[in-house]
């Protein structure tokens, strides 16, 4: 994981970096650092702990400069301290190197080092890149680091200064995000976007094996046999407000309101003038459909759960076997992939490494790969065979929230789209359905607009240490996306269960109080649901239901009820997540957690 920011120009550099920084820290924030080039001289400062630890440190001893690195970490290698931060650096501190990824034989390359003499002062993968650039460095560090990159394996993005050339920053990538900023006079490089918005709207994506030698003048991209590359520029339309908290306490409250558009966005920028839906752009012709035997479905986490609703869609309406599998699973097992697979990919980042792993693999195999993702240009877009982009817009909380209901948008859409192209659906249906799914992002906006409602669910249960959610069908998938929202973001202990099999085990874990959250949206399964809120309501728990307006039979068994507006139960999953969402995000918040960075996560998981 980690967060990487560069600069090379004529502004102080530690303001451009730390400004970068602060919009990067979702991608970890255990500590921070960086490491100025004065002119005379290479400045490293590095704490333990968040942005704000090195800011305060900055403030108090300023280090002027316009050349410089800077890091924020997510611990992979060492635990988090102010030796293990980065930026690391060569013995005499003459080259500093940031990296975001894991250099995997970093363990022989040390022993290798410390036996030529090298001292190394952390224990992480890093440093052996300092002390590498060093054994090789002539006075020409893109050459040195071009010779490091020869003998490292594993996954990067890097960026290096040098002492002794104070106008040169070097950055290379291999399976790690990196991009370079293009400005007047003044040039950048960072992990992701948002850290570069303030200054430019320009940038490079740089690719797999790509080396960049940039100077306040201008930035050359090579190959890794160091042939000069010609880059394309990519102009970023969407806007810095879009990624700040626009007045909402934290970011992901304000990307929960943010779903009503998120789902309209991603529905009619797919919709032509006549209401049909146009992937012109994805090759899922009558022929290349019909070839399709089977579908695969792989993600990680909350894109997971968004894949297991997708199975339902293409099941239901295009009638072709689907398999929903966890990446880092998927990535080391033999599955039955061929040339008539579809594989689809979900990542909100586009840059899980996992999920990327789990893409190659199915590609070697000969699968089509069709990738769901919210982010233009990821690793992920660009290995596909081809991309349904989501409108989310950037998502900058850990928890994934927009992200999650434009997925499931985006698998309603691909599945009607094959189910009438393959005439599995009729016209009056596939309309129906889609007129549907328009109406949900009114009916996401009630359920928000009833917020003070789900405040008083959290207050309720915030004290409780452990919790159930119950659902069925769909309603199971919306209970696993519920539960890791509220473990993730407020600490409590819950779990998921298809409500039909707690009695074979696990109700003996209900006791009194015990929150359990039902979810009863389906309607062919509504009285199962009940009577699975009975059997615990009648072992103690504090039951909690989510259901549909006017479905006011729940009230006999639950203590607390929150309904949402009717809704076709195909298209449920839209709207039950979304106070489940907002649940957990004021546990949290009632708790004092830290809502937009919960402890030992990150936003963007490129590690495996
Ligand atoms: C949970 C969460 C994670 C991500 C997972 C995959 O709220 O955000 O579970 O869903 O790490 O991330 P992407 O979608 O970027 O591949």
């Amino acid at each position: 994981m980690c967060g990487i920011v560069g600069y090379v120009g004529s502004k102080m550099a530690t303001d451009v970096i730390m400004s970068g920084l602060s919009k990067l820290e979702y991608r970890g924030y255990d500590s921070a650092g960086v490491a100025i080039n004065t002119g005379s001289d290479l400045v490293i400062r590095k704490y333990a702990g968040r942005l704000s630890v090195l800011e305060h440190e900055l403030e108090k001893e300023p280090v002027e400069g316009s050349l410089g690195i800077g890091h924020t970490r997510w611990a992979t290698h060492g635990a988090p301290s102010d030796v293990n931060s980065h930026p690391h650096s060569n013995m005499d501190d003459t080259i500093a190197v940031v990296h975001n990824g894991i250099i995997e034989n970093y363990m022989q390359l040390k022993d290798d080092l410390i036996e030529k003499g090298y001292k190394f002062k952390s224990d992480t993968d890093t440093e052996v890149l300092a002390h590498l650039i060093d054994l090789y460095y002539e006075g020409d560090l893109f050459d040195a680091v071009h010779k490091v990159l020869g003998v490292v394996r594993g996954s990067y993005a890097i960026g290096a200064i040098a002492k002794g050339e104070p106008g040169k920053l070097v950055a290379a990538r291999k399976d790690s995000p990196l991009i370079v900023g293009l400005g007047e006079g003044e040039n950048f490089i960072a992990s992701d976007i948002p850290a570069l918005l303030n200054y430019t709207r320009d940038m490079y994506l740089i690719a797999d094996g790509e080396m960049v030698e940039l100077t306040k003048e201008g930035v050359k991209v090579y190959d890794s046999a160091k042939n000069l590359v010609g880059k394309e520029v990519m102009h970023v339309e969407w806007d810095v407000e879009a990624a700040s908290k626009a007045g909402y306490e934290h970011f992901m409250l304000k990307e929960i309101h943010e779903q009503p558009k998120g789902i309209t966005d991603t529905l009619e920028k797919r919709l032509d003038e006549k209401g049909f839906i146009k992937l012109d752009d994805i090759r899922l012709t009558k022929e290349q459909l019909e070839d399709i035997s089977k579908v695969y479905v792989v993600a990680c986490g909350t894109a997971y759960h968004a894949g297991l609703v997708g199975r339902y869609a293409i099941e239901k309406f295009v009638k072709i076997p689907v398999e929903v599998e966890i990446a880092s699973e998927f990535r080391y097992r033999d599955p039955f992939v061929d040339d008539k697979t579809l594989v689809i990919i979900v990542s909100q980042s586009g840059e899980t490494l996992d999920t990327l792993a789990a893409l190659r693999h199915a590609k070697k195999k000969g699968a089509r790969i069709l990738s769901i993702t919210n982010v233009v240009g990821s690793s992920i877009a660009r290995e596909s065979d081809d991309v349904f982009y989501t409108w989310a817009g950037p998502e900058i909380a850990v928890a994934s929230t927009k992200a999650y209901t434009t997925q499931i948008v985006s698998f309603y859409m691909i599945a009607l789209y094959m189910a009438l192209k393959l005439g599995r659906m009729d016209e009056k249906e596939y309309k129906r359905i889609i007129e549907e799914i328009k109406l949900t992002s009114g009916k996401v906006q009630q359920i928000i607009d009833q917020d003070s409602k789900l405040v008083e669910i959290a207050k309720a249960i915030m004290d409780r240490q452990h919790g159930f959610f119950l659902g069925r069908g769909l309603d199971y998938n919306t209970a696993m996306e519920g539960s890791l929202k509220m473990k993730e973001v407020s600490y409590i202990h819950t779990e998921a269960f298809a409500a039909g099999e707690l009695k074979h085990g696990s109700i003996a874990l209900i006791e009194e109080g015990t929150p359990v959250i039902g979810i009863a949206s389906q309607e062919n399964l509504f009285e199962k649901i009940v009577s699975n809120m009975k059997e615990v309501k009648a072992r103690g728990a504090f039951v909690v239901a989510i259901a549909q307006e006017g479905n006011t039979e729940v009230e006999k068994v639950a203590d607390m009820v929150f309904y949402i507006p009717k809704v076709d139960s195909l298209l449920a999953s839209i709207l039950t997540v979304v106070p489940l969402q907002l649940i957990a995000y004021h546990v949290a918040v009632l708790k004092g957690c830290d809502v937009d960075k919960p402890r030992n996560l990150a936003k963007s998981v490129t590690v495996e």
